[in-house]
């Protein structure tokens, strides 16, 4: 069995939250090629989404790995260090927790973890998306594995007739639920469609009872109760051969549909599919972005990654993207652009209320109001 982790962190922003310092990926790198070559690490790859750091692994130890984990921890520790040396934004601002105490759950880095038997020819796409939740990838998965509009093999490929199990968390309630789908498919959309809250986790195929989709589930916010950051979501996904095409893994993308994050976690913006160079939100510390690296993974090594969303078919998904903007920016501080009160994730409304608790009067009734102006 091989386990293919992506394990990502934002331990300090270039310039503000747009980018990864440089001299930041050096050490990782470095850690990485020693890493392999202690044989900890079957290969390993570093790649970069706006200002958070991710860790491409393949390796022998399963998922929750605590050798993998405290590893990854070391890593965003000496980066850390890069970021406050330079005088990075907010250095270190992921690592919750002054000491690491087996996995990483619960200490602000993200995590995507996959263990599989690599097939004979083994494609697989590693998301990284900046400035979003978890729940981001919510849409692009239901798309892939349940919308025969999206991935024609639901209907010409007999292997995917059978359907797949969505494996959705609450993260509110720290529960998790099983849906059987097609069967359940109606059940699920009720709470995936509130992305905030459910998060699809993974995705696993009923014909080849193999798991085909993994994503990083963690919450920043609700980790430590209150605002340090965007999750910044990772993604694996395996392709071909009875699982979505490549192209259809892609074609959800092809709409950058709105996802919560932006500005301050406060706000709705399109998700703009881009290039690995192009993933330095800017505008409005947005739009929020997704990049995906292609590996063609062979006894374990992960080969070279292919910048997959660079692809020009992607063009107008950008300029809808950007026109999309300018829609939710001219909406200012209102909603839909700004998110609803219950997923702001600055406290500012709680400091609020209680500085105008004074101010706000009972609203009277009419009558009351007479009786009231006659004595
Ligand atoms: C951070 C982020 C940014 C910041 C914003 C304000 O992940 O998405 O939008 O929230 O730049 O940052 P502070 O409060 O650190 O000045
Ligand atoms: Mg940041
Ligand atoms: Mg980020």
């Amino acid at each position: 069995m091989l386990t293919l982790s992506i394990i990502k962190a934002d331990t300090g922003g270039w310039v503000g939250h747009s980018a990864v310092h440089p001299d930041m990926i050096v050490p990782a790198a470095q850690a990485v090629r020693d890493a392999v070559a202690r044989g900890l690490l079957v290969d390993g790859h570093v790649a970069t989404c706006g200002d958070d750091l991710s860790l491409i692994m393949t390796h022998r130890h399963g998922v929750d790995a605590p050798v993998v984990h405290s590893f990854a921890w070391e890593v965003f520790l000496a980066t850390t260090e890069v970021a406050k040396r330079l005088g990075l934004y907010g250095a270190g601002q992921d690592l919750l927790s002054d000491a690491f105490s087996g996995n990483l759950r619960g200490m602000g880095p993200g995590y995507a973890e996959l263990e599989f038997t690599e097939r004979p020819s083994e494609p697989v796409l590693c998301f990284l998306a900046d400035k979003t939740e978890p729940g981001a990838w919510n849409l692009a998965l239901y798309k892939m594995f349940a919308d025969p509009f999206n991935t024609a093999g639901l209907v010409i490929d007999a292997k995917m007739h059978a359907g797949v199990v969505f494996e959705v968390y609450d993260l509110y309630e720290d529960k998790r639920i099983e849906f059987d789908c097609p069967r359940d498919l109606y059940e699920m959309l009720m709470f995936i469609g509130a992305p905030a809250r459910y998060v699809i986790h993974s995705v696993r195929s009923k014909t080849l009872d193999e798991v085909a989709a993994a994503t990083s589930t963690q919450r920043l916010s609700l980790i430590a109760g209150k605002y340090v950051g965007k999750d910044d979501p990772v993604m694996i996904v395996r392709c071909q051969s009875g699982l979505p095409a490549v192209g259809e893994v892609l074609e959800p993308f092809a709409f950058p549909y709105a996802v919560a994050g932006c500005m301050r976690g406060s706000h709705h913006a399109p998700f703009m599919p881009v290039s690995a160079g192009q993933a330095h939100p800017s505008r409005f510390d947005g739009p929020p972005r997704v990049m995906a690296l292609g590996f063609q993974i062979k006894g374990g090594q992960l080969g070279m990654p292919r910048d997959m969303l660079a692809d020009p078919s992607f063009d107008r998904a950008r300029a809808q993207a950007n026109e999309a903007m300018d829609y939710f920016r001219r909406h200012g501080p209102f909603e839909p652009h700004r998110l609803p009160l219950e997923n702001l994730e600055y406290t500012t409304m709680r400091e609020l209320e209680k500085r105008l608790a004074d101010r706000w009067e009972p609203l009277l009734r009419p009558a009351a109001t007479l009786a009231g102006a006659k004595t």
